[in-house]
């Protein structure tokens, strides 16, 4: 404990000085002045000022440095004035070193009067660095994802496809072969070819929503309809579907995103909501693409919420909130007994084609 200590020699007193002396957050106490009084070793570790040099000058011009130092003073301030503050911010040690930390700041009230404030501070530095590294991998992750749907996407086209069109054509002339023959061998050519038929509808559909080459081709304004169409074929949910005419280009980031947010909405509609009717809006606002889903569906519970469940958040919502996020957007969801809206804006950013 730094020498400046105040506490008594008593038990309780010594019982208290050692559980703030092995804390291992940092601890530093300042009288209702903000004067310094006290701090643990886990602050002088931290911050690496001796109690001395901690007494001899304001704390924040000591800890946060000149760039930090409104933040800074408008933290203590509040906490002189009587509220407790709770802040992730970055703070200076001795050796110019920043460091991340989160902070409380806490009045001392005695007999309800400020005798002091007390600041705790935890290094949350690693623990920052640790999301940014889960960051760049989910990134990575993304991106992995999106060339192998490219990749089946193509393998899919481009031989199976291929190999079932060849089939249908032989099949074709099947027919014609034994257009003379039996009911029942006939009739069993008819189906083969119908299931042909289905297969490569299928898998063509199935390859166009792995990877959208209309997307690349003609951008949002074509692919976002055909979306649409397709899903109210596959579905039978009638689709409304608004958008801002001529919508142009943006970046692939974008496109995908929004196309992948609607893809992904749509299938919620379909799988969870019960609902007969979609709306899709996507309109150009300012500088960002706003869209929403929003269906008549049973909602997320049967009771009546506008609040995002939490625990009703999987995989499919928490991707789409991320990728917008990611981009610098916004992402929403409300949804009561009378059915669930998705909202979402992902700013355009630069304008990558024309
Ligand atoms: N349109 C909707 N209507 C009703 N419930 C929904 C809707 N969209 C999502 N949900 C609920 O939210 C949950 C999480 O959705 P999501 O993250 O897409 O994961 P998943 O679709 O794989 O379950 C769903 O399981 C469902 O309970
Ligand atoms: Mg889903």
């Amino acid at each position: 404990m730094c020498p400046s200590t105040r506490m008594g020699p008593d038990t309780p007193a010594l019982y208290l000085r050692a559980l703030i002396e092995t804390c291992p957050i940092a601890i530093v106490v300042l009288d209702a002045q903000h004067h310094y009084t006290m701090c643990n070793p886990s602050f002088e570790r931290l911050f690496q000022y001796t109690p001395n040099e901690l007494a001899s000058a304001n704390l924040d011009y000591l800890i946060a440095g000149p760039e930090r130092l409104e933040e800074a003073f408008g933290l203590s301030r509040k906490v002189l004035q009587g509220s407790r503050v709770h802040a992730v911010a970055q703070r200076r040690r001795r050796d110019g070193m920043i460091v991340d930390v989160e902070i409380y700041g806490i009045p001392l009230m005695l007999d309800g009067a400020l005798s002091g404030v007390y600041g705790l501070y935890q290094d949350v530095t690693e623990r920052n660095h640790a999301k940014k590294a889960v960051r760049a991998m989910a990134d990575q992750l993304d991106n992995l994802q999106q060339e192998e749907r490219r990749r089946i996407a193509r393998e899919l086209h481009d031989s199976t496809s291929q190999e079932l069109a060849v089939l249908n054509w032989n099949l074709t002339r099947l027919r014609t072969l034994v257009a003379d023959g039996d009911e029942a061998l006939k009739s069993l050519v008819e189906e083969t070819k119908e299931i042909a038929y289905q297969c490569s509808a299928r898998i063509r559909s199935a390859s166009y929503l792995l990877h959208p080459p209309l997307l690349g081709e003609a951008g949002l304004t074509l692919a976002i309809p055909w979306l649409a169409e397709g899903f109210e074929q596959r579905s039978g949910i009638r689709v409304m579907l608004e958008m801002s005419e001529g919508l142009g280009r943006y970046g692939d980031e974008v496109e995908i995103a929004v196309f992948r947010i609607v893809q992904e909405g749509l299938s919620n509609v379909m799988r969870h909501s019960g609902s007969t009717v979609v709306k899709i809006s996507l309109y150009l606002r300012d500088s960002s693409l706003e869209l929403s889903v929003s269906d008549e569906g049973k909602g997320y519970s049967s009771e009546s919420t506008t609040q995002e469940p939490d625990n009703k958040v999987g995989v499919g919502i928490r991707g789409m909130r991320e990728r917008v996020e990611q981009l610098g957007g916004w992402f929403k969801i409300e949804s009561t007994s009378q059915g669930t809206k998705l909202s979402a804006a992902v700013p355009i950013g630069v304008v990558s084609r024309g």
